[in-house]
């Protein structure tokens, strides 16, 4: 299973170091995927641990403030980056079109995306979330080569559960992972939402979900252990 840590913004540079000491303690055989803030990508020195990041420049490297480019990313290792989290979507209006240049932006430079789709609360329930779930992906990948959508990565996260402690039943898991393995038939999928170590015995029974993209839990390495041991027993 993949198990993609999203730290969003959080841990200083001394916080971060210790954080990054506890979980080289970790034990478990589920590829991790640390993604700090941009501010930590230096500090990263974890050996079983793949590097991402959170966001990356829709353009090139050059005069472009306060961004940062894929190629920079490279330089630093990191081998996965997220894309079109609800958080940005919302607070930084990034559209389908500016999430598809940040894809092609990360292929470019051998970086594999983490796509995150979601609807909200309202989109589930007038029922829209298939369309919106649809568009998100095709509008963001439409310029993809066959191995690029293969080699894509999906997070579902719904984004009334992101941070709510709400999960959705399996079957709502299943269905909207169903609508993506349609379009994306090679796509590895996360789900992401309030996933912890409480609720992952009921969501290991979700067939299709090929791990995991945490937020709250990536900070709590206890907990976080708990969750990797509760997955593979
Ligand atoms: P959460 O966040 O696990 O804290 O709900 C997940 C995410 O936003 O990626």
């Amino acid at each position: 299973m993949i198990i993609a840590l999203n730290n969003k913004c959080n841990l200083t540079k001394d916080t971060f170091l210790a954080y990054q000491e506890d979980l080289a303690k970790i034990t478990t055989t589920d590829h991790l995927i640390l993604c700090p803030s941009f501010t930590n990508l230096a500090l990263f020195n974890l050996t079983n641990v793949s590097l991402g990041a959170q966001n990356t420049s829709i353009d090139d490297q050059g005069a472009h403030t306060g961004e940062i480019a894929a190629q920079q990313l490279a330089s630093f290792t990191v081998k996965y980056c997220i894309v079109g989290h609800s958080e940005r979507r919302t607070t930084q209006h990034e559209t389908n079109e500016d999430i598809a240049a940040k894809i092609s932006q990360l292929f470019k430079n051998d970086i594999t995306p983490i796509l995150c789709v979601g609807e909200s609360l309202e989109q589930r329930q007038n029922k829209s979330y298939p369309e919106i779930i649809k568009t998100e992906i095709i509008e963001a990948t439409k310029s993809l080569t066959p191995p690029e959508k293969e080699r894509l990565i999906i997070a579902y996260e719904p984004i009334w559960s992101i941070g709510t402690g709400l999960i959705p039943q399996n079957s709502e898991i299943m269905e909207v992972l169903t609508i993506i393995k349609n379009i994306l038939p090679q796509s590895k999928i996360l789900y992401g939402g309030s996933a912890n170590d409480e609720n992952i015995d009921t969501l290991k029974e979700c067939p299709l979900i090929d791990g995991y993209l945490l937020g709250g839990l990536s900070l709590k390495i206890d907990n976080l252990q708990k969750f990797l041991k509760k997955l593979t027993h």
